[in-house]
Parts: C-alpha cells; structure tokens; sequence
C-alpha cells in the first residue's frame, strides 16, 4: 500500500506536557479508501486525527499527502492545503449558526474563488442529494441534529476533498440518527472518491468502512480490513456491499454526478 497511499503517515509521536497522546504511529490511507479509528476515551484517536490533517504539528514522525511531507510547508500552505484538500465533519460547531444552511454549505467554495451564484447553486444541489430539498433557508438552529450533520456533510464534500476528516460526527445524537448520518457519510463520500478518516465507537458502523485501527494508549493495535475484526461485523443490516443498512438505497446517480463535478476544478 505504501506506494500507492494517498496519505501516510510514519512514527508519529505528540505529547502533552506529561502525557504522550501519541506514541508511535504508522498509518496508511489509500485513494477512497474509508478507514474507522477506534479506541477508548483517551486512547489519542483526536490527537491522530488533528496530526494526520496538519491541524497540529506532530513531535516527531511526518505525515505525507499525496507525495508531499506536510510538515515541510509552512502555516500559511498548510492552512491552505486543509482548505483545498480536507473536508472536515466534527461533532458540532463547524456550522456558523447566523448563516442559512445553503451558504454554510457554498461557504468553503466561495473561499476557494468559486462565485457566489455558482457556489450557492451547487449547495443546493448538495443539499438535496443528502435529503435537505427545500431546507436550505433554515439556520442550523432550525435543524434536526441529523439534519446539521447532513449540512455538515455536504459543506465538508463541496470542494472535492482528497480526504474527509470525521472526530465522533454522530456522538451528540441517538444511535439510529447516528446511523443514519453515518450511512449518508460513507457512502457519499464513497461516491466523492475522497478517502475518509472517521472516529466511531459504532461496530457496525466501522464495518461500513474498509479498513479499521483500534488504538491503546497512544499507539495502533489492531490494523485489519474493517469485515474481520469485531463481532458485529457481519451483522445482516450492512449489506454485502458494504453500503448501510437495509432500506437504504445504493449512491444516487445524481450524487455520483454531482460529487464528479468539483466547483473549483474550472
Ligand atoms: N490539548 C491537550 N492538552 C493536554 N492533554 C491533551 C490535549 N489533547 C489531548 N490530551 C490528552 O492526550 C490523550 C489522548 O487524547 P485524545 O487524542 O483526545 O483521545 P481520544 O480522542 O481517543 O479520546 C489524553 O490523555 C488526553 O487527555
Ligand atoms: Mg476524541
């Protein structure tokens, strides 16, 4: 895999003061692949995540995307390669509460030059791929908690992410609206052809990825394919094809399209 990774990283370390969050870290996401990080409380699954998305500099270790050593780059073209890179979906607060959820959606377009006409139409259509026609006016206060994280959704797969950072997404929710959010996310994402780096504590929902790692004390103990491991994995609602639970449809040919179709690739 090690050639072929779209993103790497190798013997990170990360301390806090006494703490090591991070002891040692290998990891390796292939291009649309979908790996699940999981790991009790404390275990440094974050610190991984905000390591591997250059959000915070490691101690010691490099994380490489796409051929390029993230740590090489300054602040400045790190801040930028999260923008035009990175999708990011958290537990809440990434959605900026005074704006309508279509423009929190065209937001991260309108920052990377796309038009403000342009960016608000291809929001929509985002929108109403992931269920949200006719919501697009509400403020995220007006939403479900399910419906935010769609919004979230969205706004993280606008610009054609090469990968999707996801900390926890569904824990402020109840499992079935968790799942529901989750499914829209993986397979979304699936369709976008980004790869995908989801925090989860869901068994049947990191056996909807491909790859899962569980860690321990600031270092990866288990790495394997997503199916073998855990006992739920071959739970009857994920479907042979790995797309969710029964009832819910394969990616939608619109979506497919729209998720090809970058606003920013003109
Ligand atoms: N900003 C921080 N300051 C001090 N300690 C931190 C900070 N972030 C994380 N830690 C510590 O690092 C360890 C790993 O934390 P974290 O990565 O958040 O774990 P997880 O996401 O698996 O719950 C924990 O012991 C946590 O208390
Ligand atoms: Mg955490």
């Amino acid at each position: 895999m090690t050639s072929t990774s779209r993103l790497q990283a190798r013997g990170l370390v990360r301390r806090f003061g006494a703490t090591t969050a991070l002891a040692g870290v290998d990891v390796d996401l292939g291009d649309g692949e979908l790996l699940a990080v999981m790991g009790p409380s404390g275990s440094g699954k974050s610190t991984l995540l905000h390591v591997l998305a250059g959000i915070l500099p490691p101690d010691a270790g490099t994380v490489t995307l796409q051929g390029r050593e993230v740590g090489r780059l300054d602040e400045k073209q790190r801040s930028l390669l999260r923008r035009r890179s990175y999708g990011f979906v958290f537990q809440f607060g990434q959605l900026l509460d005074e704006l309508p959820a279509v423009e929190n959606v065209a937001l991260p377009a309108m920052l990377q030059g796309t038009s403000r006409k342009d960016a608000v139409d291809v929001a929509g259509q985002w929108l109403a791929a992931l269920g949200l026609a006719g919501k697009e006016g509400r403020r995220p206060g007006e939403l479900s908690g399910g419906e935010a994280q769609r919004v979230a959704v969205a706004r993280a797969l606008i610009t054609g992410p090469a990968v999707v950072f996801a900390d926890e997404p569904t824990g402020a929710l109840d499992q079935q609206t968790g799942r529901e959010v989750m499914d829209v996310l993986t397979r979304t994402t699936r369709a976008a052809g980004a790869s995908l780096v989801l925090v989860t504590h869901d068994e049947q929902v990191a056996a909807w990825c491909d790859r899962r790692i569980d860690m321990r004390d600031g270092r990866v103990v288990t790495d394997a394919p997503a199916r073998t491991v855990g006992t739920d994995a071959a739970s009857p609602a994920v479907g042979s094809d790995g797309r969710g639970p029964g009832g819910v449809e394969g990616p939608d040919p619109d979506l497919v399209e729209l998720a090809a179709s970058r606003p920013d690739a003109r």
